[in-house]
């Protein structure tokens, strides 16, 4: 059944059991290649909230998880859109980086931010993210952890809002 959000009308895309399917999929795989290694996830907010809390119940090797959320701003013409983490506290030296998204597009965001984040001398920075589109990309960016390859249509649900609104939903719904 299709939904409205604010002005749009969505239809079904991935049910609930597809999503949680392809979580447990993911866990297992990323529990496997971090054993003995206490990794560092983190959840990019807030679109990543649902999906962030649904891998890391799953994820069965000793690890933590912090949250942070990106801001972006116009640096200097060198350096393009600069792209700071508001709220991160943890030492990353040493750790190996999860970084959970919930859709990866142009790549933008990750490419903009991932330098910032190996200053931080980090051992090592992964990519896992719940969808990707991949005919949208447009920036030099490895996504080590994919869920779903998605066609270039905005979506909505399990996190993901249009305009703030449509997060609070199991499924994800497409762009009619
Ligand atoms: P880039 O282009 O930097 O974009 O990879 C990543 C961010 O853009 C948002 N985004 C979406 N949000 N439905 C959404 O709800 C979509 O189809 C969509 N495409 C991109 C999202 O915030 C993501 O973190
Ligand atoms: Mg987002």
């Amino acid at each position: 059944m299709s939904i409205q959000v604010l002005d749009k009308t969505f239809v079904p895309f991935l049910t609930s059991e597809m999503i949680q399917d392809k979580i447990e999929q993911l866990a297992m795989q990323i529990s496997a290649d971090y054993l003995g290694r206490n990794p560092l996830f983190i959840g990019i907010l807030n679109g990543s909230f649902m999906f962030a809390s649904d891998l890391y119940k799953r994820i069965s090797t000793p690890s933590t998880i912090s949250f942070i959320k990106l801001a972006s701003y116009k640096g200097t013409t060198s350096t393009g859109t600069v792209i700071t983490a508001i709220g991160l506290e943890e030492d990353l030296s040493g750790r190996d980086v999860v970084l959970i998204e919930d859709i990866v597009d142009t790549g933008k965001t990750l490419s903009a931010f991932i330098p910032s984040l190996q200053k931080m001398s980090p051992a090592s920075i992964k990519i896992c993210t719940l969808l990707q589109k991949p005919e949208a990309l447009q920036h030099e960016l490895q996504v080590d952890y994919v869920g779903f390859e998605i066609p270039n249509k905005f979506v909505v649900g399990y996190g993901l809002d249009y305009d703030g609104y449509g997060r609070n939903s199991q499924e994800i719904y497409q762009l009619a």
